[in-house]
């Protein structure tokens, strides 16, 4: 079977078991939990999925954290590809949205305001004038609540979390079910859903920092990356979208063959002087909302591949640009700049404002749904 229809037989099946919301199964994350801490007097847990491939994903429900993701390199040999802490400590201290699910609205909204419905929605400047990543407590810093019940066959966690009617400024009761799962071909999903009971916007995505050479010691410049993307969102000075959808055509961020991260970041180019290297909303070529292919990374030495599927119209990818060695993750390794890339699927940034790019309002009595694959290999 190609990767691609294995991917589409995996999918199918998830959605079936993942609309159904709980089995009969009484088990829970099979690989095992343990107290991961406290946070607002809440205690919260690690939750080990593992497959018998050699992969396993370590998954906080503080924040839905993916703490380390393993994954065997050329030799066999498993190492942790995603940035992160230790421990709970470092994720309460200060992070930069390490391995957390992001929202109500990743990424940003200009002005910290948008309107809907012809009212204003005034929300929380955490990045100089602008919204970022659902604001002061948003997803990322939340405990949320672990769906017991869900036992499929392959190791998954269901988080759940009900955020109340103008929680960071969003309006409705917004409940959210993320369930990720590490299927036995080596790959993470995540799966997202959500309803709300007035009209609101929303923006799902997890921040993982991977790096899929040495857990962050060195940058990831020699990583090679496609983009199934012709083309991207100019941002201005804020990284807000101007509005434009560009071709990559002849720019430093065409990634539509394979090539190394770091070949054309220190480029002259208008765009990545303003991010001061990659930190964009590329808009993936697809027809139709179904689960295509947006990336694909290849690591020379470790021999890793990682490809990146989703149902989501756009994909940030970031190149750890605001890492300056002051964090100190796991293992003791400072994470310098260009440690580690994020490729964040999503709406494009700033949507709400922008009633030409794809719609991000969930209305009630729709369910919003989601899905990105993280699949692995080695070549
Ligand atoms: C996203 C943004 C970046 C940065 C990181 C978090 O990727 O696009 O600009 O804010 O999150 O540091």
């Amino acid at each position: 079977m190609t990767q691609t229809a294995a991917l589409l037989g995996m999918y199918a099946a998830a959605l079936a078991l993942s609309f159904a919301g709980c089995t009969s199964h009484t088990s829970s994350a099979p690989g095992g939990k343990k107290s991961f801490g406290t946070v607002d007097g809440k205690e919260v847990f690690l939750y080990t999925l593992r497959n018998a491939h050699g992969m396993e994903a370590r998954i906080t429900n503080y924040g839905g954290i993916i703490v380390s993701l393993i994954v065997p390199d050329k030799n066999g040999k498993p190492g942790d590809i995603v940035l992160g802490y230790d421990s709970l400590a470092g994720y309460l201290r200060t992070t930069p949205y390490f391995g957390a699910i992001v929202g109500r609205y990743a990424n940003r909204i200009g002005k910290a305001r948008f309107s809907l419905n012809g009212k204003e929605y005034a929300l929380a400047a955490n990045d100089g004038t602008n919204t970022l990543h659902g604001g002061l407590k948003a997803f990322d810093k939340v405990v949320w609540t672990v769906d017991e019940t869900y036992a499929p066959a392959e190791p998954s966690l269901a988080l759940t979390y009900v955020s109340k009617d103008g929680e960071e400024g969003f309006p409705g009761t917004l409940k959210v079910r993320v369930v990720y799962t590490v299927t036995d071909s080596n790959a993470l999903r995540i799966e997202y859903f959500a309803t709300s009971d007035a009209p609101t916007v929303l923006n799902l995505t997890n921040h993982s920092y991977f790096n899929l050479a040495d857990s962050g010691r060195t940058a990831v410049l020699g990583h090679e990356l496609l983009l199934d993307a012709g083309r991207f969102t100019p941002i201005d000075a804020g990284l807000i979208p101007t509005g434009e959808m560009r071709s990559v055509a002849g720019t430093p961020l065409d990634f539509r063959t394979s090539s190394q991260i770091g070949a054309r970041i220190e480029a002259k180019d208008e765009q990545l002087l303003l991010a001061r290297g990659y930190d964009h909303n590329w808009i993936i070529d697809r027809t139709g909302n179904g689960l295509v292919r947006a990336a694909r990374v290849a690591e020379p030495k470790s021999g890793r591949v990682m490809e990146v599927w989703t149902t989501e119209p756009g994909i940030q990818f970031y190149t750890g640009n605001f890492l300056d060695g002051t964090i100190t993750g796991k293992n003791g390794v400072a994470y310098q700049r260009r440690a580690a890339f994020c490729l964040e699927t999503q709406h494009f940034p700033d949507s709400p404002n922008r009633p030409e790019f794809p719609t991000t309002v969930l209305n009630p009595g729709e369910t919003f749904t989601s899905t990105t694959v993280y699949s692995f290999a080695t070549q």
